[in-house]
């Protein structure tokens, strides 16, 4: 089974997750230090450190991937570390990107960053946070601040990783920082992460004319428990609006969707969309990032879960039945199938639009053999199935342009602290000894395959 000839392979991180030395060289604190600051919010009481102490092991782990053959790095920046406006320009921050990037591309790996995945300064949080509107004027600032610096060497940039999470779960549910539960916030936030995406990629390409620019989503197939109940069909239609389209219709088509208008009037969403903004969001893009995990199977059959705190803004009272699928180590059903009629589904709704699969992958209980191998044959199984169902969609006609495994390193997990290993390799947090997992070497034979066997 084998790909495009010109298909891209990746692995990806984001900067909390990985760097630690949250205090280095002028980095000021996030939303995430301030969260994790907070009895109870993060499993085990965990923080930013040490996470896989990237920040000090960084050419170690770049010569990593250069042996495994990976084509593509996909990482974030910190904006704290670099700061505007949560402070002034900080040069020592731009200076671990530079020496990044200039690593990777002396081991023949494209760097693919990111400028936001979730750690937003906390001097900006003070100010509002995502609820400000002109949090989104500041992540302009900051993306032409990092551009300038960076953009002679990098082709590609990403605005924001996964907005949903940032709003509904960082301003909504509050499982995320900065652990807020306000749903009128949530909403706001959400158009002002849209505002600051549209607002970034002209800084982008005011900057550096010609550069490429994209989003990424974590984009849901949505099914229904019970496809005989209208109410289940409501629901889906709510869900698919509120995780889905309320991203992918301003920034593809420069228009929220009136359903989604309508369900999200009651918090909001009219009052903050000023004149202009809708233009501003749908500046054409260059690619789209998609984010895959697991579909979900939603029911308007209230469960014990209804009621809590939710960041199903405007279908609070949508609920989740479990089903018989196996499970990974996060809880999360596994189902790659949906993949494809996704990929599908992108391809038709907004055309001529190249995709990109800028995650997926698996946290399993990985366990260390006494050989100290990690046979994770799981893991392998898991993205296996997953490229079968992407390349179904290649198939299909869909025109997706590469494949990221998420992640390369075993790392801060959000929420759910350091005990979710995600990694193709393994970090011992005492020692910060890696060690690759059978899924490394099964990746990088497919990377050099372009493709799998059989
Ligand atoms: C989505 C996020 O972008 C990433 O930060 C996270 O670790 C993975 N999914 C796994 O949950």
């Amino acid at each position: 089974m084998t790909f495009p000839a010109d298909f891209r392979w990746g692995v990806a991180t984001a900067a909390f997750q990985v760097e630690g030395a949250t205090t280095a060289d002028g980095r000021t604190p996030s939303i995430w230090d301030a969260f994790c600051a907070r009895e109870g919010a993060v499993a085990g009481g965990d923080t930013g450190d040490p996470a896989a102490d990237h920040y000090h092991r960084m050419p170690a782990d770049v010569a990593l991937m250069r042996d495994l053959g990976v084509g593509v790095y996909r990482f974030s920046l910190a904006w704290p570390r670099v700061r505007p406006d949560g402070g002034e320009i900080n040069a020592a921050g731009l200076d671990f990107y530079e020496r990044l990037i200039d690593n990777l591309l002396d081991a023949g790996v494209t760097p693919w960053p990111t400028l936001y995945h979730w750690d937003l300064p906390q001097a900006l949080e003070e100010r509002g946070g995502w609820t400000a509107r002109d949090t989104a004027y500041r992540f302009a600032d900051y993306a032409a601040a990092v551009v300038e610096r960076l953009g002679d060497r990098v082709g590609t940039w990403t605005t924001l990783n996964e907005p949903w999470c940032s709003a509904f779960l960082g301003y909504g549910s509050g499982r995320h920082a900065p652990g807020r539960t306000e749903p009128r916030a949530a909403v706001a936030a959400a158009h002002h992460l849209l505002l600051a995406h549209g607002l970034g990629a002209a800084a982008i390409r005011d900057t550096v004319p010609g550069a490429e620019v994209g989003v990424t989503l974590n984009l849901f197939p949505v099914g229904v428990a019970d496809p005989g109940s209208a109410a289940d069909w409501d629901v889906a239609r709510r869900v698919d609006g509120l995780q889905n389209r309320v991203f992918l219709d301003p920034v593809l088509r420069g228009r929220y969707p009136d359903d989604v208008l309508t369900d999200l009037e009651p918090y909001g969403l009219r009052d903050a969309i000023h004149d202009g903004d809708e233009r501003i969001i749908g500046t054409p893009v260059d690619f789209l990032g998609v984010n895959y995990y697991r579909d979900l199977l939603v029911s308007a059959v209230p469960d014990a879960r209804s009621g809590l705190p939710s960041e199903w803004v405007g279908a609070e009272h949508v609920s989740f039945p479990e089903r018989d699928l196996p499970k990974t180590d996060s809880g999360w059903d596994i189902s790659p199938e949906p993949l494809t009629g996704l990929l599908l589904r992108l391809h038709t709704e907004y055309p001529r639009l190249p995709l990109y699969i800028t995650e997926n992958g698996v946290a399993f209980p990985d366990e260390i053999g006494a050989d100290g191998h990690i046979a994770d044959t799981d893991r392998i199984a898991f993205v296996d199935a997953h490229l079968r169902a992407a390349h179904a969609a290649i198939e299909a006609g869909v025109d997706l342009r590469g494949y990221f495994y998420w992640s390369l390193l075993d790392n801060f997990e959000w929420a759910e602290g350091y005990a979710k290993r995600f990694g193709l390799v393994h970090v011992d947090y005492a020692t910060q000894r890696r060690t690759p997992k059978a899924s490394a070497s099964w990746y990088a034979r497919v990377m050099a395959d372009n493709g799998l066997a059989g």
